[in-house]
């Protein structure tokens, strides 16, 4: 048998020898355009080099290509299960020509492939063209030589490719084939083209236009092709089968299905094991895209798509979670070819467990209510739409799972009901949030956020994509257009752009648009913990809500505030191994040029400590692991021993980050929930410097330390500094420790000196006394003695006067001190002479007692007047 690995390895080499370039499969997530969910078609990626807004190194291109139909304007979830083409999940083969050949080329390799390569019986074959087409239809005759009657001209837009609203597209030709008479159903074109018989393979679009806001279509730069063969119902043909649920991948995955719940793959349990086997691999295949279960935007179509398999995983019979169990199926089948798979295989498995465990007891309840409800419901009638709007809400049923488990039962929801019900709640939301007082000028954001939803986060995996402008905030208030040189508020519908939150601070970069306009951002906020804000200034150009714009991240920026942030992890956890399980932290900052992280911890940290705790962060940067990132609810967290914040209020579920190998205590050196943006690996951190210690309050120490290249520059300046201290005192570095010393040493000896020789030389020339009044006093300017050794030169003089007062002013570094004794026969305080001789150099106050006190002031240079005040205080 032919697999479905030979089929997409024989579909690309042939394209490959025929001069196109082999182009891997891009995520499930576009990054190159605003509108999409998902990508659909396997020209999705090549979108831009259609419209030659894009330039690549080659001009033919041949591709394996993920696609997910679910959620947007391609959505097919609500067949799947119950019929035998229909997937979320499907692989498109592809060839592409960017303005290289055209319709005849393509034509002849899709012939040439299929019927030489392939095998494929001529006569099975059949076309359709464009009704207006000929020249296809020329082409098809010559090149396949097939009869007038075998090439159908379509008139309806089923021959009229688009990729969406907007994008390329151009008129199609498809190819057929036919499972002849014995099943159903007529060629296309006909009454009864619905039917089995006849089934399309190939589709071959010759692009030829952009479209463009409604009623603008632009031809392309050069006429191109693209086209798109679904692998699941080729390998159906090429395997004999008439139903793509037959062929091996997905039987596989059925067959361990029916194996794991013992439930018969073929019998009344079918279709589940059906929705299981597409929705198991959609659900892996944007997890390993970087999709995870949310309640926003596409995580929340993710989190449909495993609901519904989840109900029908229940109908099955499983007791245990199922999903994650057919993991192994699916990265046997399908690993080899996408390896992203085998690469996410955990965090795959266990946010399927995670999941379905969550899910479980809500999916009882709910069922049970359902079973209630729809009880007294006739055939063909609808559930109530509160009672669905309460599946909704409390039992966190999606609206298509309700309405899939009353399809069974030939009944539907009355979704008018649930939207209504919807917009009861959302309406007592915004009334008690009313109440609540927050100011006027958030009352914008409030209405944003309600009409927007959470802006979707497309940052952990990319740092550039399209995007369109869902709002525009000028002066505070929403606004129809903004010009150059304004300050503006931006959300985007999605964003790669961080809002400052957890310690990181929020992106920088631009927002721009092939028109031309340039709105260079320098902040991202978060506002009311779900909407990114962007904040800026328009450079040049128009911004206007509506626009599609391209959205890129500073990325030098970015990877220096991951490193920060990473490092952040790894210190946080060094210090509870050194300090102890007190450890937690208070604070955090993760910026591009520095990281500041503050701790709860009683006495300041040890230099000895802080140097061990940086050996281990940078031991742990060394080992080089990769970083992961996981989903799960807080609880299973905490248990698998990450660090949660006491007091912080999390989600439903949390990211949780680890880093570093596994602990016979944790799975990871360090554990901890973090929404923030991460290094890869460990070693992308560097290199991690502490620069500082020190209290922010009481039993809380601060800690400032540096990652990647500031951390280089760091230790260059310090290097640098000790090569200029070495060069001074003209010692090698390791000798500066000793000859610092020696100098200090040397220094206060000279000192030391110095003040006996001053004190000499005072006592030398000051002796004789003059008098003021009746007093015999010594009143002298000694010039620059340093303030502690007047006291013992004073002494001294007045030893030797006797009765008598003395009083010494010396200024030294501008700053005047002041010593006055007295002896005890006269009548004179020394507290008062000081105190006036005080205010005479701007100083105030002076201490001591009747015989000896001193002072200080500001004013050195008013010495003269001290000793006048000291003098009229005698006189
Ligand atoms: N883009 C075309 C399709 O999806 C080939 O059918």
């Amino acid at each position: 048998m032919v697999t479905s690995n030979d089929i997409r390895a024989t579909f690309l080499n042939y394209f490959g020898r025929n001069g196109h370039q082999i182009v891997p499969s891009a995520p499930l997530v576009p990054r190159n355009d605003p509108t999409l969910l998902f990508t659909s078609a396997g020209m999705v990626p090549f979108k831009n080099v259609f419209t030659g807004q894009e330039k690549r190194p080659y001009v033919r291109a041949t591709s394996a290509q993920k696609c997910v139909r679910a959620g947007g304007k391609h959505n097919d979830l609500d067949n799947v299960g119950y019929t035998a083409r229909h997937h979320t999940f499907f692989e498109m083969l592809g060839n592409f020509s960017f303005g290289d050949y055209f319709k005849d080329q393509a034509i002849h390799h899709a012939w040439t492939l299929l019927t030489k390569d392939f095998a494929l019986p001529k006569d099975k074959l059949l076309i359709t063209v464009y009704h207006s087409d000929d020249e296809a239809f020329d082409l098809w005759k010559k090149i396949a030589g097939l009869p007038d009657e075998k090439i159908i001209r379509i008139k309806t837009d089923d021959n009229f490719w688009r990729m969406g609203d907007t994008g390329p597209c151009g008129p199609c030709s498809e190819i057929f084939f036919d499972h002849g008479p014995a099943i159903a159903g007529g060629p296309p074109g006909s009454p009864d083209e619905d039917g089995d018989r006849f089934i399309e393979i190939w589709n071959l679009v010759f692009m030829q236009y952009e479209e463009g806001p409604p009623g603008t279509r632009t031809p392309l730069p050069r006429p191109s092709i693209d086209t798109g063969m679904g692998l699941e119902r080729f390998a159906a043909i090429l395997q004999g089968k008439h139903d793509n649920y037959d062929t091996d991948t997905l039987r596989a995955i059925i067959l361990s299905s029916a194996e794991e719940t013992s439930q018969d793959a073929d019998g009344t349990f079918k279709t589940s094991h059906r929705v299981v086997a597409d929705h198991l691999r959609s659900s892996a295949f944007l997890m390993a895209d970087g999709v995870l279960p949310s309640n926003e935007g596409r995580g929340y179509v993710l989190r449909r798509i495993m609901r519904r398999a989840m109900r029908h995983a229940h109908i099955l019979g499983a007791r245990e979670p199922l999903l994650h169990r057919l993991v192994p199926t699916l990265i046997r089948q399908m690993g080899q070819a996408y390896p992203e798979l085998t690469h996410a295989a955990p965090l795959i498995t266990e946010t399927l467990q995670l999941e379905e465990n969550r899910f479980r007891s809500l999916l009882e309840r709910g069922i049970s209510l359902l079973k209630e409800e729809s009880a007294s419901i006739p055939q063909g009638g609808a559930l109530k739409g509160d009672i669905a709007f309460k599946l909704y809400d409390t039992y966190g049923f999606p609206l298509d799972l309700t309405q899939d488990a009353l399809r069974e039962e030939g009944k539907t929801v009355d979704t008018a009901g649930f939207d209504a019900a919807m917009a009861e709640q959302k309406a007592r939301a915004r009334a008690a949030w009313a109440g609540s007082g927050e100011a006027a000028t958030e009352a914008v954001w409030f209405e944003l956020n309600e009409k927007l939803g959470a802006s979707e986060f497309l940052g952990y995996s990319t740092e550039s994509a399209e995007a369109t402008i869902a709002a525009l905030i000028a002066d505070g208030q929403p606004a129809p257009h903004a010009e150059a040189g304004q300050t503006v508020a931006l959300i985007l519908n999605q964003t790669p752009f961080y809002a400052e939150s957890g310690g990181q601070v929020g992106d920088e970069g631009t927002i721009t648009s092939p028109e031309g306009l340039v709105i260079r951002i320098t902040d991202t906020q978060k506002k009311l913990g779900s909407l990114s804000v962007h904040l800026g200034t328009i450079e040049a150009g128009v911004a206007k809500p509506g626009l599609p714009v391209i959205a890129t991240v500073d990325h030098e920026r970015r990877s220096k505030i991951r490193a920060h942030h990473s490092a952040t992890h790894l210190l946080h956890e060094a210090l509870r191994r050194a300090l102890g399980p007190h450890v937690t932290q208070k604070g955090s900052l993760n910026g591009p040029d520095r990281l500041r992280f503050d701790i709860s911890q009683p006495r300041p940290i040890t230099a000895d400590e802080l140097a061990g705790v940086e050996r281990e962060v940078n031991a742990r940067i060394r080992e080089n692991t990769e970083v992961t990132t996981r989903l799960m609810t807080p609880d299973e967290a905490v248990k698998l021993g990450a660090m949660a914040l006491f007091g912080e209020k999390y989600g439903d579920e949390v990211r949780v980050v680890s880093m570093g190998t596994p602990q016979p205590d944790k799975s990871a050196w360090t554990i901890e929930l973090c929404g923030g943006t991460h290094v890869a690996r460990t070693g992308d951190i560097g290199l991690f410097r502490i620069v500082a210690e020190g209290a922010v309050s009481a039993g809380i120490r601060r800690i400032e330390a540096l990652a990647g290249a500031a951390a280089v520059a760091a230790i260059e300046d310090e290097s640098r500094l000790l090569a200029e201290a070495s060069a001074t005192v003209k010692a090698p570095p390791a000798e500066l420790p000793g000859r610092i010393t020696a100098l200090q040493e040397d220094k206060k000896r000279l000192e030391r000196q110095v003040a006996e020789l001053q004190k000499k030389l005072v006592l030398a020339t000051a002796s004789t006394p003059e008098q003021v009044g009746a007093t015999p006093a010594i009143l002298r300017n000694v010039g620059e003695i340093p303030a502690k050794e007047l006291r013992p030169i004073a002494t001294e003089l007045q030893k030797t006067l006797g009765s008598g007062v003395v009083a010494l002013v010396s200024v030294a570094d501008g700053k005047a001190a002041i010593v006055v004794t007295v002896s005890d026969d006269q009548p004179f305080s020394a507290v008062d002479l000081v105190r006036a001789a005080a205010v005479a150099v701007g100083g105030q106050g002076g201490g001591g007692n009747k015989s000896a006190a001193q002072a200080g002031g500001p004013e050195g240079a008013k010495a003269a007047e001290a000793l006048k005040a000291i003098r009229a205080g005698l006189g």
